[in-house]
């Protein structure tokens, strides 16, 4: 359904992104794993425009993309098949969580806004916010905000969600709610690429694993396979130290 093929991209002469591939499939849950700088928040960012590739293709439901010549258009035709959740939330402050969902439908797509509104509500029940559709976001925790910002997500109707790390601007307490809801799209065959820390969320949800070094896709498998049959070093001494860091 997605197939990105040889992305490169460079930041203020350094190349980050030396040639990235994946590939999913309806209802696959990718988690991109990897360390620190790996290039992971630039991969998901490229993948949706919201920075622009040196070079690399793309392919979504047949429609393959130049990324570095893509034109305004097609960038829009492509985002209206996608979205994206930041690590930030990036909601509007003064909005209430109603408004947040549907101001994108309402501005971006021209729906008329009793029918966003009805797509928004849906949407806010999906991750268990029904009863805070007129709170307004200071009223909200950091938890539900995230719930909030998935909320929209899904009310665009994406084929594919772009995740990056939803939950490492959370208290600790706060983040087993939003995996859930995460994990219940995964169920209901939401198309996902996840940026996560959060390893046992992944081994647990995620179909495949790509994990990113050095702006590199070091390995790109099953989860199974991944987890259980991992030849490389490299990857294994990560995974290693992440079981230090859980002891
Ligand atoms: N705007 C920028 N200007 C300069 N360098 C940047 C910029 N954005 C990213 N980089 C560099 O690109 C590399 C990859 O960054 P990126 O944010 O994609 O990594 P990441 O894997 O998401 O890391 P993290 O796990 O910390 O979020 C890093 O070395 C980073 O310093
Ligand atoms: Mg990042």
């Amino acid at each position: 359904m997605l197939e990105l093929k040889d992305l490169h991209k460079s930041i203020g002469g350094a190349e980050i992104l030396h040639g990235v591939d994946l590939k999913l499939a309806k209802g696959d849950v990718l988690a991109v794993l990897g360390p620190s700088g790996s290039g992971k928040t630039t991969l998901l960012r490229c993948l949706n425009f919201l920075e622009r590739a040196d070079c690399g293709e793309v392919t979504l439901l047949g429609q393959t993309l130049n990324m570095a010549a893509a034109s305004r258009q097609e960038i829009a035709d492509y985002r209206r098949h996608t979205a994206f959740v930041f690590q930030n939330f990036n909601l509007f402050a003064n909005k209430t969580a109603l408004q947040n969902v549907t101001e994108g439908l309402i501005v971006a797509r021209k729906m008329p806004k009793d029918q966003a509104e009805e797509r928004g509500r849906e949407a806010l029940r999906r991750v268990g916010l029904a009863d805070k559709a007129d709170a307004y976001l200071a009223q909200l925790s950091g938890g539900q905000q995230q719930r909030v910002a998935i909320a929209r997500a899904v009310a665009a109707r994406p084929d594919v969600i772009f995740l990056d790390e939803p939950t490492s601007a959370l208290d600790p307490e706060l983040i087993s709610e939003v995996l859930d809801v995460i994990k219940q799209l995964a169920d209901d065959g939401m198309t996902m690429i996840i940026v996560t820390h959060e390893i046992r969320f992944a081994r647990h949800v995620a179909t495949h694993v790509l994990f990113m070094d050095e702006g590199k896709a070091l390995a790109h498998t099953s989860t199974n396979d991944f987890f259980e049959n991992q030849t490389s070093e490299r990857v294994r001494n990560f995974l290693g130290s992440l079981n230090r860091k859980d002891d």
